[in-house]
């Protein structure tokens, strides 16, 4: 029997995913979440019964903790035209988005699972012209898209001839961009989601703010990586002011971004603590520490992944993702998708207390039963790209 064909040891060793975790009041039942994933099936912003319906089902399936889909803060630059169709990605702002969030939620909790919204600012990644406000210019905070011509995955049409894509945000544009955040985590507790979880990287606003090629800034929301850290901590001081002291605060950031998938936000566990040791001490609970593989050591000379390191530098709890159920990291094409894959490295890290909780992305769409499988040692439905387009 090899490792992939799990006999009852290795089942047994699998159990340690199932154990609860409490951050701050909030007990989730199990250390598997389900990674935040856009996929446009809202029409106007606003879930109805078929996402409702899709939320169930991961949470019916054994998921612990549901993070949504990216839900576009209320800000006329937040969301643009994601390739998904124009105002199909989610908002949380005015009584039809606030109800049918309320909706899912519900839903979610009667199936013994948690959720909380990716709250999203596009920032620079936002194609001009499109979303529910096409006329607004998008916003980056010093105005830079990013350095042209990096390795990227996005289609070169979409990619600005000039990387100034407009001037950089005044200190009443920052501060709407806050309020905008904030607005939104008081809306989630209006629709009873558990927390919040904050969109920090992949080139998005957050990330222009943390990332020295777009925050070329010399103010107090700019300079070294600690005062580049600012925006963000801002926002989390703001957000925990509102939604109170229960509830946790989840904050996703990456070495990488669309713009240039080689760039870093720091190159040494020293430069990554000063990233975000000023998150932890604004009040962040968990860092989920976005890459492709969780299996891959972060610094050189270190077996630690992202996560292991996020949690030994703040003292926070960490959420590992990339290549969990799925046999290729999320930009990879060049072999078949497999479904089955060997669990001995990833349990062996979480045994050695590197992460707290693990996110499962693609693989969660591909099998919304997918948790359950997982500690049955059943083989997941996988995951098939060309359904993206169908919500199952
Ligand atoms: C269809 C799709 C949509 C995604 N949308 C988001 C998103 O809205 N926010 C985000 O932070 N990450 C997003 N991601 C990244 C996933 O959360 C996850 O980090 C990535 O897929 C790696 O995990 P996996 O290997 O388990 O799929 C998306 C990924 C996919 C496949």
């Amino acid at each position: 029997m090899n490792a992939i064909t799990p006999n009852s040891a290795d089942l047994d060793q699998r159990e340690v995913l199932f154990t609860p975790l409490t951050v701050r009041n909030v007990t989730f039942r199990n250390r598997i979440a389900m990674s935040p994933m856009t996929r446009g099936f809202c029409p106007n912003g606003t879930p109805g019964e078929n996402v409702v319906a899709y939320y169930r089902r991961r949470a019916e399936g054994g998921v612990g903790l549901i993070v949504t889909e990216g839900i576009a803060v209320d800000h006329p630059a937040a969301l643009g035209d994601a390739g998904l169709g124009e105002n199909n990605i989610p908002v949380l702002a005015g009584d039809g988005p606030i109800a049918g969030w309320r909706a899912v939620v519900d839903a979610v909790h009667a199936a013994g699972a948690k959720i909380i919204p990716q709250l999203w600012h596009q920032g620079a990644m936002r194609k001009p012209g499109t979303g529910p406000h096409p006329d607004v210019p998008s916003v980056s905070p010093s105005g830079i898209w990013g350095p042209l011509g990096r390795m990227t995955s996005i289609d070169p049409g979409s990619i600005p001839a000039d990387p100034r894509i407009g001037e950089p945000m005044s200190d009443e544009d920052i501060e709407d961009a806050i309020q905008a955040f904030v607005r939104c985590a008081e809306n989630a507790m209006k629709a009873g989601f558990d927390g919040i979880a904050l969109h920090g990287g992949h080139g998005y606003l957050i990330d222009n703010f943390l990332w020295k090629e777009t925050n070329q800034r010399n103010d107090r929301w700019g300079g070294d990586r600690t005062r580049r850290s600012e925006f963000a901590a801002e926002i989390v001081r703001r957000i925990r002011a509102v939604i109170g002291e229960d509830l946790p605060i989840f904050f996703r950031f990456s070495q990488w971004r669309q713009q240039d998938f080689r760039s870093t936000l720091a190159d040494s566990p020293e430069e990554l603590g000063e990233v975000l040791r000023p998150l932890a001490e604004a009040g962040v609970d968990v860092f989920d520490a976005s890459v492709r593989y969780y299996n891959s050591p972060a610094f050189k000379g270190y077996p630690e992944n992202l996560a292991g390191w996020a949690k030994r530098l703040t003292g926070k709890l960490s959420m590992a993702v990339g290549g969990i159920g799925i046999n290729q990291g999320m930009y990879d094409r060049d072999k078949p998708v497999q479904a089955v894959v060997d669990y001995a490295p990833l349990l062996e890290r979480f045994g050695r207390g590197e992460f707290d909780l693990i996110a499962v992305g693609r693989a969660m769409i591909g099998d919304p039963n997918w948790a359950e499988k997982f500690r049955a040692g059943q083989e997941p439905e996988p995951y098939r790209k060309e359904n993206d387009g169908i919500l199952t």
